[in-house]
């Protein structure tokens, strides 16, 4: 008998391994994860060292948002072929909401040609995010649209806009890259990829540019990240930047520079009137020459929202491309910001920042992306049924 542990321990391997067929094998697979219990939920605080802790799939809210971040992502970009209409879009996301339920848990999805590398979900989360063209399509009113332009923005369209955002976060490399592939082969008869960003975090919270990050984040989501009514009730909406940053440039100032741009120390991450990172930054205080300790345009100061129902949820992730030929590098920070309401919360602290921010002399936005992230589904629903169903 097939068990569970013999699943994780690579009894597939065994078993699919002694059939002829690829189609045989697929079918034993399905048949295996028909059978499966799901995986114990162990979450992010009970650790990874297996590789098989899995988050929930199923719940109120879509995992991947308010889940502790993970070190991998995949962000994936689709948009929908023409003359995909409303009927089609609801197969492809019972098709996809399958697959994240099964993968997500440690089960190969339907067909998994690669049922072993299923076994080790490593805190697998898929999520899906709705952009303003599936709407169009399914004729459905858009609850989210395009942000406006900002001065500093340098956007090209190969990473930006999109119909469909499906993200795949897990603590494992080739978890990732199988999830990716089995989501990518299901979408094939309907969508096409117009993007795929790669990110990776650094478990010291650090991103390239030696910056301790999400130090001042949402804590309150039930107000500042769900969506408390309507169709969304229960979802929230995402932002996605791509941010490239001139990290030769940067390593050329110096530290009190870099410290000055941020508003924090680069040592531990406390504000420079503070001695530990989570001490409250005083905005008031000026040196002895009558300047404030914080600069006007450090990035915390333009960024800082009082309001905790306002704040953003970040969840960034850094990318990191390769070295042209000369040595340059092509690497910054994917910026996956989720927030209830894109214009009262993204738009003006964007705006802040684009109108004045010391960061802006080592980083360029070239590409920007917003969707409705659905709530989550029951087992036996999928996502998005509220708003196309
Ligand atoms: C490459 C680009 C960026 C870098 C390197 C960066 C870096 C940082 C760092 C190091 C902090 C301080 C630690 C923390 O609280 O997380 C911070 C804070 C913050 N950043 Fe950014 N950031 C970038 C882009 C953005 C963008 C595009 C936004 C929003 C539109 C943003 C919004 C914020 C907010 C809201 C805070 C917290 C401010 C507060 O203390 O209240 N950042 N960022």
């Amino acid at each position: 008998m097939i068990t569970r542990r013999g699943l994780l321990t690579g009894g597939v391997a065994t078993v699919t391994g002694a059939l002829a067929t690829p189609a045989a094998k697929a079918a034993a697979a399905t048949a295996v994860a028909d059978a499966t219990a799901p995986a114990t939920v162990t979450g992010a605080a009970s650790g990874t060292a297996t590789g098989t802790a899995v988050e929930p799939f199923h719940g109120a809210h879509q995992a991947g948002v308010a889940t502790a971040p993970q070190a991998h992502a995949v962000f994936l970009g689709f948009d929908l072929l023409k003359g995909t209409r409303r009927e089609a879009i609801v197969r492809l996301l019972q098709l996809l909401t399958d697959d994240a339920a099964r993968l997500t848990q440690g089960r190969p999805a339907l067909a998994d040609t690669e049922p072993e590398l299923a076994a080790n979900p490593a805190r697998l989360t898929i999520t899906f995010g709705f952009g303003p063209g599936l709407f169009a399509a399914a004729g459905v009113d858009s609850p989210v649209r395009a942000l406006p332009a900002f001065s500093t923005d340098r956007l090209e369209k190969r990473w930006s806009g999109g119909d469909l955002l499906v993200q795949v976060c897990a603590d494992d490399t080739v978890t990732v890259a199988h999830a990716v592939r089995m989501i990518v082969k299901d979408t094939r008869s309907f969508a096409r990829v117009r993007w795929t960003q790669r990110g990776f975090r650094s478990t010291n919270r650090r991103n390239l540019m030696g910056q301790i990050e999400g130090t001042v984040n949402a804590t309150d989501l039930d107000r500042a990240v769900w969506i408390g009514a309507g169709p969304l009730r229960g979802g929230t909406t995402m932002v996605l930047r791509r941010i490239r940053m001139k990290l030769e440039t940067w390593d050329a100032a110096d530290r009190v520079a870099r410290e000055f741009t941020i508003g924090r120390k680069l040592g531990d991450g406390a504000p420079l009137t503070g001695s530990a990172e989570t001490d409250p930054p005083d905005y008031a205080r000026k040196n002895r020459l009558g300047f404030p300790v914080i600069p006007e345009f450090a990035h915390i100061r333009r960024a800082h929202v009082a309001d905790p129902a306002l704040r953003l949820l970040r969840r960034p992730y850094n990318y990191d491309e390769g070295l042209s030929p000369e040595g340059e590098s092509d690497s910054g920070l994917l910026f996956a910001s989720y927030q209830a309401d894109v214009a009262a919360q993204f738009v003006p602290v964007q705006r802040m920042l684009a109108e004045g921010d010391l960061l802006n002399e080592w980083v360029t936005h070239i590409g920007s992306a917003v969707f409705a992230v659905p709530p989550g589904c029951a087992p036996g629903g999928w996502i998005g049924e509220g708003l196309l169903g």
